[in-house]
């Protein structure tokens, strides 16, 4: 299959988006940029459109799929009821980078919640991807459009590197500007409670809704025995193919540790680190700030691969800093919790 790859901007006329709306009014699939990361979207309602995001992607089926709206009110249509908090949340945080989970909709297919009675909705603050929403009048499932494993793309060129042949078109809306997933928060349970920390932070949720669990998968590996609440978290997640490892301590302490490998072996360490004394070659991802890492953060790990980086040490963020939390959690999946202290 050849794969298109096509700039809009939001300048662009709706003519702009024939050829994206054509092939998703036709059950196909399209790449698509968010604020957050770019995703693979096709139409949520129909299970063709949806297992080509599966195969595209080679993702788990059980692995269920976010549903992008382009307004709050689309929200009606997907879910069973629209409960107090919902509304409080989306009108503090929509369109922006939080994925709401309610009790689904008939209409929505198991196939697109994995076989769950839930279904997760977000309205992207992108304004291609809202867009492209309402240009194709339908509600857009996507999931990060990286293939499974892999570091979610941020860039138009992540997408190609990893599924070009694989799909007919994406979108380049140019680099997302948040850089990690949205934050993911269930409803449907008896108390709200956080699957994946994203850029909306634990604390303006909690500022909202007063009381908000932390899923223990935020943090932990799941235990074999767990079922996942979020069934994404069972799977091994944004790993290069580099072995990383996360390293506490100071900085001083890093580069004693570290200097000890040969060159195969790079260090990820933060803008502000000086690298007088570091003897490995390495990549800054960002100023200690959760934002400015989140934002660097996937593009650093692909980069790692292009260098053919055999393994990676990386400065860990603070950890008693709340905020850091989307950052501490695709930190470690992608070290599959290997954290030492020097
Ligand atoms: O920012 C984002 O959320 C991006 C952009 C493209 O919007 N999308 C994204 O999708 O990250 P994906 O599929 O890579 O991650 C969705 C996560 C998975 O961990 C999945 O298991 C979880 O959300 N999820 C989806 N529906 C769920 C449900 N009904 N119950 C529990 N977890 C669910
Ligand atoms: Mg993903």
């Amino acid at each position: 299959m050849n794969t298109e790859l096509v700039k809009i901007t939001i300048e662009d006329s709706d003519e702009k988006f024939n050829k994206a709306v054509e092939l998703l009014r036709n059950e196909e699939v399209v790449g698509m940029p968010t604020e957050t990361v770019y995703g693979l979207a096709g139409n949520a309602l129909s299970p063709l459109a949806v297992s080509r995001i599966f195969e595209a992607k080679g993702r788990p089926t059980d692995n269920p799929l976010i549903v992008h709206i382009s307004e709050f009110s689309e929200i009606y249509d997907l879910v069973k009821a629209v409960p107090e908090e919902a509304k409080r949340l989306a009108e503090k945080f929509w369109p922006g980078p939080l994925t709401i989970i309610l009790p689904k909709a008939d209409k929505v297919p198991y196939c697109t919640t994995g076989n769950l009675e839930t279904v997760a909705v977000r309205c992207p603050s992108h304004e291609i991807a809202r867009r492209l929403i309402k240009l194709s009048g339908l509600p857009l499932a996507a999931p990060s459009a990286n293939l499974s494993g892999k570091p979610s793309p941020t860039k138009a060129d992540h997408v190609y590197e990893d599924l070009k042949g694989r799909i007919p078109f994406i979108i380049d809306g140019g680099d997302c500007a948040e850089g990690v997933e949205s934050t993911v928060i269930t409803l449907a349970g008896d108390k709200p409670r956080l699957l994946r920390p994203g850029n909306v932070t634990l604390n303006e949720l909690v500022g909202v809704l007063g009381e908000v669990e932390v899923d223990d998968a935020v943090l932990n590996p799941l235990k074999s025995t767990e079922t996942a609440s979020s069934p994404g978290m069972k799977y091994k997640h944004y790993s290069p193919d580099a072995k990383i490892t996360l390293v506490k301590g100071s900085f001083d302490a890093f580069c004693e540790f570290v200097n000890a490998f040969d060159n195969k072996t790079y260090a990820m360490i933060f803008n502000e680190d000086s690298v007088e004394n570091l003897k490995i070659p390495y990549i800054k991802y960002g100023f200690a700030d959760y934002k400015n890492l989140a934002h660097n953060l996937f593009d650093s790990l692909r980069e790692l691969d292009k260098i053919g980086a055999k393994q990676c040490f990386v400065r860990y963020p603070d950890d008693e800093n709340k905020d850091n939390l989307a950052v501490l959690n695709r930190l470690l999946r992608a070290a599959g919790f290997n954290v030492i202290e020097v």
